[in-house]
């Protein structure tokens, strides 16, 4: 089989062979969008296969969480989105008997080596913008359907039922007698294409979507899910609430592009839009863009364009007003799950909240209800989002030679507090030209690190991944992360020790 990337295909099948020799397995993933579409991806992929697990999520792995994985009894342990970083810590609980690691992740490794790790970034790709947790988790998933087919009954994942826990041999009965409908949605759930729906989301909530698209790997996934007709994609208007967003809203919440006279400004979109001679209130609510029409649409996109050129905005900013929208075609319309960034904020606001356990019922398809529930805690995250934003760009980031940075103490929740740096930046005493650090209260003896830089200051030589993991093993803490997002703990108190190491570290990169 040639699997949708066919340079980690080898170690794919590798770590798919070693599940299948598990009798059960944990599945232990991170608590984050990349985090839980991980879990869901290899949820789904391990009860096809008939492989019993369990699933837990963690905030962080690190030494105690390893210990408290270690101390269950299973012998398989499966790490998505997390594991190489901290694979020092693991390596020793291999050593000591104490679990195998299988391990589908894309950040920064430390300096050790395991035989089932599956990581892009042991293959030369990047595991900031062409590979997130959930690309490597569907990789695996595609190789656990390859592999458990050859060793089960060949016809179990494509009998469309109920997936069991239990391990079915193929002398067992079928119950519905074994003839395999070779409908295309049947031959993408058999060999576990229709997962790439989620492995976009998990993308999309990384942030790898540069430019407007996802590249690399991820485009190679999107190709598949669009085979499988769990995916549609095509250029489309790049703001974000494409499908639960009244127009209105849609339009004034939109500041990434700034459109003057409708950005930010209620009034402003409304008139905008009562100016165009369209019909888009029904029944006295205002119409989504989701459920406009082809034209419409059209009507409304160039309305947009003419008013954003005619108030200055530059070119180049205009051209960021479209972008590939990536849809989960099985998905209703109008509902988050439909827009791969709506579904990952939606899952953002259940994982960083300690909620996972909702998230991960969202991707299983709305188990117990969890849909309602998960968009109860979006609106509480969209409402400490947009606090938080406030109160960063209220008291600005401190200026550092080559950072800037910021205390939330006990302000912005730590597990947020990176996603509203991120967001924050380049607003009015918030530059893109300097990667921001962010520090918040994690408890009494502990503060959280959060950095974001942009593209344009990794290409100019910026690791925050380095600088999270150096700066912070400099003053008794430790991190990790990508290039361009990258977080730590470190002793409280050490806050402005580290600050001072991480600017010495970013002068040292964006001078080399
Ligand atoms: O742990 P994980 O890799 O899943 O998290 C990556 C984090 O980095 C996400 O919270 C994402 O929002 C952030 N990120 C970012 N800007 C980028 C890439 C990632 O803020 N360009
Ligand atoms: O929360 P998350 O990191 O997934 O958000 C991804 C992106 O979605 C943000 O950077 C922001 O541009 C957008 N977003 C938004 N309004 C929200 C939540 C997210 O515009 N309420
Ligand atoms: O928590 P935050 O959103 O700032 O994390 C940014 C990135 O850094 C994520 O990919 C996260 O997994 C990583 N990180 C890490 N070690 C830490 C904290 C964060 O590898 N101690
Ligand atoms: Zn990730």
């Amino acid at each position: 089989m040639a699997g949708p990337v066919p340079e980690l295909e080898d170690r794919a099948v590798a770590c798919a062979n070693r599940l299948c020799a598990a009798d059960r397995v944990l599945l232990a993933s991170h608590i984050d969008a990349d985090g839980l579409t991980s879990a869901a991806i290899a949820a789904q992929a391990l009860e096809r296969a008939a492989i019993p697990f369990e699933t837990v999520f963690e905030k962080q792995l690190d030494e105690d969480a390893v210990t408290a994985i270690a101390a269950t009894d299973y012998d398989t342990v499966l790490f998505t989105d997390f594991g190489s970083g901290q694979l020092d810590i693991i390596g020793d609980h291999e050593d000591a008997g104490d679990f195998t690691p299988v391990i589908a992740d894309h950040h920064q490794p430390a300096d050790r080596e395991t035989e089932f790790h599956l990581n892009p970034l042991l293959f030369g790709i990047n595991g900031a913008s062409e590979l997130s947790g959930a690309g490597a988790s569907y990789v695996l998933a595609r190789a656990l359907a390859a592999v458990s087919d050859d060793e089960l009954d060949p016809s179990v994942a494509a009998d469309g039922g109920e997936p069991s826990q239990t391990r079915r041999t193929s002398s067992e009965p079928r119950s519905d007698g074994g003839i395999v409908t070779a409908s295309g949605a049947a031959n993408a759930r058999a060999d576990n294409r229709d997962l790439a729906a989620l492995a976009v989301v998990g993308a999309v909530g990384d942030m790898q979507a540069s430019g407007g698209e996802l590249h690399g790997a991820n485009a190679g996934i999107v190709e598949e899910g669009v085979d499988a007709g769990v995916l549609e994609t095509g250029k489309d208007l790049a703001l974000y609430g494409k499908q639960t967003r009244p127009l209105p809203k849609l339009l004034e919440y939109a500041t990434d592009v700034h459109i003057p006279g409708i950005s930010n400004d209620e009034n402003g979109a409304l008139r905008f839009l009562d100016g165009l001679d369209l019909e888009l209130k029904r029944d006295g609510e205002w119409r989504r863009w989701a459920g406009l029409t082809k034209d419409e649409k059209q009507t409304v996109a160039s309305a947009l364009v003419q008013r954003a050129v005619s108030s200055g905005v530059p070119a180049k900013k205009i051209d960021q007003l479209v972008s590939t929208a990536y849809v989960l075609s099985e998905e209703p319309v109008g509902t988050e799950l439909r827009d791969a960034s709506e579904f990952s904020t939606l899952l953002n606001a259940t994982a960083r909240y300690e909620r996972a356990d909702v998230g991960l019922g969202v991707c299983l398809g709305d188990r117990d209800g969890a849909l309602e529930r998960a968009r109860q805690l979006l609106r509480e995250h969209r409402r400490n989002l947009s606090n938080g934003i406030d109160l960063v760009t209220r008291e600005g980031a401190t200026q550092e030679d080559h950072v800037q940075w910021f205390h939330a103490g006990d302000e912005i929740r730590e597990t947020i507090v990176g996603i509203v740096a991120g967001m924050a930046m380049g607003n009015q005493g918030i530059s893109r030209s300097k990667p921001i650090i962010a520090f918040a209260e994690k408890n009494d003896e502990e503060t959280k690190v959060s950095s974001r830089g942009t593209h344009s200051l990794v290409r100019q030589g910026l690791d925050l991944s380095a600088v999270m993991g150096k700066a912070s093993r400099a003053v008794g803490g430790d991190g990790g992360g990508h290039d361009v997002a990258a977080g730590a703990t470190v002793p409280k108190g050490q806050e402005k020790a580290f600050v001072e190491r991480a600017d010495e570290i970013v002068g040292e990169q964006l001078s080399s």
